[in-house]
């Protein structure tokens, strides 16, 4: 069920007209509908209730403090892949005991940060990191909770910049090579193995590459009891696509319900990483057209957005649905939806038929994930603010940026 939808002509965000958040907040502005999010969230823990899981909502696809605040309290755990990520999951109330670290390059002070902080497990992605985070550890007298991320060398299907899991990809460790750095991780008294995992990509539509990977890493499981090696959970990652216009991946319930039957009688605790699957359809990106602008060749609608504020078109040519605010009386005609910024690739979609006129507000549809935090001061833009809708309620979780913050950081050259 979409928490965007239309009441007479007007469109809303649960019980909240996307008009009163731009007349409030102006535009550009993500708004995202806490019921929306919440929804996605428990149908992962609905499936999974009778198995032993941690859900951990992956940070970088959507990390405002109030959406981490939403699902700490809904009971998520969390993925992050910086320090910085972790800073906000614990800011939010996530707890660290429950959050687990991902990412190929993770700095020294990171790994500090996050062994003092009691995360609940390192995701290694090579063998140099397994040996800095062992040192790491050793130095601070701690012991490292970590799985290996087994790269399967399967195709994910996926575009090429959000596939993961091929051995031409950086990450997770190659599966030829993982068997033995267990057994070297094994003989470190900092390093406490728990866990496997493996995440092949993002916005996937058929179980197949998963399961695939998933047979990968159950031989691996079965390989390293046999040698001794115990382990306690196994993340299968994020990746689960969303409908952005008319994909039809499979639900968390299928994929679930797919895993618990691949895991069999093993004893072993279920973790995810979904990021998109929870957030990106309980958001979008509100923007007003600024101009109409029509030639002997195209129609265009200039409007108050740009890549730098979502760039997942420009970027993967991502195609999401752009709505009008108001359904209104002017004739429809065909429109490529751009921005302000002075790049070809500025472009929100294009060809797309809307029945518009100059000042109107825009929805640009499923923006949940992978919008804001992409965003950039490019062209010296300010950022866009972020609203959370709650029934009837709006609160302003981001300001809009102000050039003085922007510029805050610079300064000219000295006398
Ligand atoms: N776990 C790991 C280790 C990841 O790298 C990712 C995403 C996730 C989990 C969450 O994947 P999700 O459930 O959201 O598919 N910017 C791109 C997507 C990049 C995904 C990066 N990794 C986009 O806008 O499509």
């Amino acid at each position: 069920m979409t928490l965007f939808d239309y009441r007479q002509d007007e469109l809303f965000a649960e019980q909240v007209p996307l008009s009163k958040i731009a007349a409030e907040f102006g535009t550009p502005t993500y708004v995202y509908s806490r019921a929306g999010i919440e929804n996605e969230l428990r149908s992962y823990q609905r499936v999974l209730a009778g198995h032993s899981h941690l859900i951990c909502y992956a940070v970088k696809s959507n990390s405002n403090l109030a959406v981490l605040d939403v699902l700490a309290r809904a009971g998520a755990g969390f993925d992050i892949v910086s320090g910085g990520e972790l800073e906000r999951v614990l800011r939010a109330g996530g707890s660290a005991a429950k959050t687990i670290f991902s990412g190929v390059g993770k700095s020294t002070a990171e790994i500090e940060k996050a062994l003092l902080a009691g995360i609940a497990c390192f995701n290694i992605e090579s063998e140099a990191e397994l040996e800095r985070i062992c040192m790491v550890a050793e130095r601070l007298q701690k012991v490292a909770p970590v799985s290996l991320r087994v790269n399967p060398d399967v195709d994910a299907g996926t575009h090429p910049y959000i596939s993961t899991g091929l051995k031409e990809n950086k990450f997770g460790i190659d599966s030829g090579q993982a068997f033995e750095l267990y057994l070297r991780a094994a003989e470190m008294p900092q390093i406490k193995l728990i866990g496997i995992d493996c995440h092949i990509g993002s916005q996937l539509t058929e179980l197949g590459p998963y399961m695939d990977a998933i047979d990968k890493m159950l031989t691996l499981v079965d390989r390293l009891q046999t040698a001794g090696i115990v382990l306690e959970h196994f993340d299968i990652g994020g990746g689960l696509g969303v409908c952005y216009r008319d994909e039809q991946p499979p639900a968390p319930q299928q994929l679930i319900s797919a895993v618990l039957k691949k895991l069999g009688r093993r004893k072993l605790k279920l973790m995810l990483e979904p990021g998109r699957s929870i957030t990106a359809n309980a958001g979008i990106l509100l923007t007003r057209v600024e101009y109409l602008k029509h030639t002997p060749h195209k129609n265009f609608a200039i409007v108050d957005a740009g890549m730098n504020d979502l760039i997942r078109p420009a970027l993967y040519g991502a195609w999401q649905n752009i709505i009008p605010v108001r359904r209104g009386s002017a004739e429809s005609q065909l429109y490529d939806v751009v921005g302000p910024v002075c790049e070809s690739a500025d472009f929100l979609g294009k060809e797309r038929s809307l029945a518009i006129l100059p000042d109107d507000l825009l929805a640009v549809m499923s923006a949940g994930s992978y919008g804001f935090v992409m965003s950039s001061n490019y062209n010296s833009r300010n950022r866009a603010a972020e609203v959370l809708v709650d029934g009837p309620r709006m609160h302003l979780v981001r300001q809009r940026e102000s050039l003085e913050q922007q510029l805050q950081l610079e300064s000219c050259l000295p006398e």
